[in-house]
């Protein structure tokens, strides 16, 4: 079974290839790559300003600030970006709708809007502007937001051809970590990072030659997971060790990596529209 818009809603596919014959699709069509570029400036609007905010819950960035403070100056950005990002996203959808019809990246990056649309205006904002305190109804937001995040990248883990998008995301997690980690922890985190990449590219270049996609494709995974849980592990390092000085409760910290994270795995998701 695949998971594309098409095997959920079939009835829609004639409504669906009319959708650029007409308004809006139709006048969008001949404009879509500058129609493109504002969706990826809106990103690039979101993507920064939830990544200020998000940090300085983490306990890093922006930090001579309040969380409450870098909500007010970054807040606007943040709706700016969401708006921007879901408006132009539908004007150039309606150009170009039977692609996202039949895409099964496209329902993993719009089940990740939808958590991180909660993740970020449930918990991030809130939380930022209540200085990292957690109210009852955001650790329901943030549970919420999570599970269907992990929903999200299930989704994305069952795309074929598009699920190595979802290196993008260990990629940015495995940064943010290493950014937000301190002294010693930060030394075994990049070490033992940097003995994995190594051993990966010993795997996937000489012990399993390059070509030989049938071997290759379990070893990536497996390591996909090992990585996973090294920057799973570096973030509960950091989150102890900074709450052992500076304070800021675990949940808002835990909360921050995922409201970046979201964001990331939907933006990859978009990007490998391409592909599946
Ligand atoms: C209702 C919401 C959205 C719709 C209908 C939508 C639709 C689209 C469409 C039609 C494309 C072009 C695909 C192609 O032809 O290859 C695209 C690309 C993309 N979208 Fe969205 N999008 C939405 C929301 C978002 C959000 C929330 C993000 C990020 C957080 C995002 C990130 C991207 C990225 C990174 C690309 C790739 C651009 C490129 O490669 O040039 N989109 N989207």
């Amino acid at each position: 079974m695949t998971i594309a818009p098409q095997d959920f809603f079939p009835h829609l596919a004639d409504w669906v290839a009319n959708l650029d014959d007409v308004f809006p699709g139709k006048q969008i069509k001949p404009w879509f790559a500058q129609w493109e570029v504002g969706h990826i400036v809106s990103l690039i609007l979101l993507g920064g300003s939830s990544i200020l905010l998000n940090l300085r819950l983490i306990g890093v960035g922006l930090t001579e600030e309040s969380p409450a403070e870098v909500r007010r100056n970054v807040g606007p950005w943040v709706h700016v970006g969401v708006v921007g990002v879901v408006l132009t996203g539908l004007l150039i959808g309606s150009a170009n709708a039977e692609r996202l019809y039949t895409s099964e990246a496209f329902s993993a990056k719009m089940v990740g809007l939808l958590a991180g649309v909660i993740l970020t205006y449930g918990v991030s904002l809130p939380l930022a502007k209540a200085d990292g305190r957690a109210s009852a109804g955001m650790r329901i937001a943030g549970v919420l937001g999570l599970a269907i995040f992990a929903l999200a990248v299930c989704m994305f883990f069952s795309a074929k051809l598009a699920n190595p998008g979802l290196w993008h995301v260990l990629t940015a997690g495995g940064l943010i970590v290493l950014y937000a980690t301190r002294g010693r922890i930060r030394w075994i985190y990049l070490g033992v990072m940097l003995a994995l990449i190594a051993a990966q590219q010993v795997m996937t270049h000489i012990v399993v030659k390059a070509d030989d996609y049938e071997h290759l494709d379990p070893v990536n995974k497996t390591f996909a997971f090992v990585f996973l849980g090294v920057i799973a592990a570096g973030a509960a390092a950091q989150i102890v060790a900074s709450n052992r000085g500076q304070g800021g409760s675990a949940f808002a910290k835990g909360m921050a990596y995922a409201g970046i994270l979201v964001w990331v795995m939907t933006a990859a998701a978009g990007r490998w529209l391409a592909f599946a």
